[in-house]
């Protein structure tokens, strides 16, 4: 299965993917590789401008190397809303393409206490309830185009980070309380619980769903989380500084996503956690099926408006997989209490830490409320 940072040359011609936020970082370099190996490649980003930008790098850094196999394409992805995403999803089926790859790499980390227009908090939706609705939504194509290639596959970019995390139903918004990093913890813990549940309804089928960290990266992420104050920047640089030693390069970063999306021997029709292209084991809390399934229900509740009725009757229901439904108390809506319409002003309001409420579960109770 590999043990180097390092994938195969194999021949993606014909083939089409779409990475999301593939205009910067881990993204770039991974929608670069893909492209290289000849794969139509559609950066799904929220900025255009930015994306005109990365593409036309992407292709002077391809040509620099020798090669023509440049096929690299814009479309319009803004996870923070669930409109956007579904736009997304009309327009790439407009375009009647068959879907190979799809790489979930777009995220934000450790931002302060933002909610969406959807009303969620930033964290949630974008790393995981939009995706949640992105994979879904793409799923009868990706099928359609399985039935002939055999082999399809989705790679979720999740982060060893997830092993801080905890899945509290009552806390998915902030509602008890905030932490910028941990917020961003839980949703990359939310990331490889969703990349195994999703496996459990593919088993059928010839899509592949991988789910990774990609190593601790010198990109963007956290200067941009950190971003909105001096004394946030300043203890981000002395944290970067520390973590010098052991940052890899946005290519490097690439190297695990690549593999899982391309290497033949991946073609397992299992979902596995890799890091450094090796698979490795994520925490037990996250292979905890039962806890899978709540954020399973929890995320189609809170997307539902936005699911073609067809996804909801075939993958929406726990019994269809031979597990029991999971009870409506473990579910959680848009209740976040920043984003009831008499503060809809503050829906929109990037919210200092300072205004988290105290009433905040421990992380130990929390721990221990998972592992039963
Ligand atoms: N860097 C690390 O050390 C590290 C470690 C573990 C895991 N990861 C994971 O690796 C993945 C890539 O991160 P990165 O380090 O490459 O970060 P990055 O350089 O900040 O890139 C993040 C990408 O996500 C996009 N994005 C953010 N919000 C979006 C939205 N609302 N809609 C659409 N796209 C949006 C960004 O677009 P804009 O350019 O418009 O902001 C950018 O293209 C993430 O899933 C992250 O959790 C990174």
């Amino acid at each position: 299965m590999g043990g180097s940072l390092s994938f195969p040359e194999v021949d993606l011609k014909d083939k089409v993917a779409i990475v999301t936020g593939g205009n910067a970082g881990i993204g770039y370099e991974t929608a670069k590789g893909i492209a290289k190996l000849g794969a139509r490649t559609i950066i799904a980003c929220r900025s255009e401008e930015k994306a005109t930008a990365a593409i036309e790098r992407m292709k002077a850094e391809i040509i620099a190397t020798g090669s023509d196999q440049h096929n690299i394409e814009f479309m319009k992805l803004d996870l923070s809303s669930f409109n956007s995403t579904k736009e997304f999803v009309v327009s790439f089926k407009e375009k009647q393409l068959p879907l190979h790859i799809l790489i979930n790499n777009a995220a934000v980390g450790s931002v302060p206490l933002t909610m969406t227009e959807d009303g969620y908090e930033a964290h949630f939706q974008i790393n995981h309830l939009s995706h949640f609705l992105l994979t879904l939504e793409l799923l009868p194509v990706m099928l359609d185009t399985a039935q002939s290639c055999k082999d399809c596959r989705i790679v979720i970019v999740s982060s060893t980070a997830h092993k801080s995390g905890v899945f509290d139903p009552q806390n998915m918004n902030g509602e008890v309380s905030y932490s910028r990093l941990l917020f961003y913890c839980h949703s990359k813990l939310y990331n490889v619980m969703h990349a195994f549940a999703l496996q459990r309804r593919l088993k059928e089928s010839d899509i592949t769903v991988s789910v990774l960290h990609p190593g601790i990266i010198k990109t963007e992420l956290f200067d941009k989380g950190f971003s909105e104050s001096s004394v946030a920047s300043t203890a981000w640089g002395i944290g970067k500084f520390l973590l010098g030693p052991i940052m890899r390069d946005a290519f490097q970063g690439a190297a695990t996503t690549i593999n899982c999306a391309v290497n033949p021997e991946l073609n397992t029709k299992e979902c596995h956690y890799y890091d450094s292209c090796k698979i490795v084991s994520s925490i037990p809390l996250s292979m905890n099926t039962d806890l899978q399934e709540q954020l399973w229900d929890i995320s189609v509740t809170n997307v539902k408006a936005w699911l073609s009725p067809e996804i909801v009757e075939k993958y929406c229901s726990a019994q269809k997989i031979g597990l029991e439904e999971t009870t409506p108390e473990t579910q959680t809506t848009r209740a976040n209490p920043h984003c009831t319409d008499s503060t809809e002003e503050e829906s929109t309001t990037t919210k200092n830490e300072s205004t988290t409420k105290d009433k905040s579960t421990t992380k130990e109770e929390l721990a221990t409320k998972n592992e039963r």
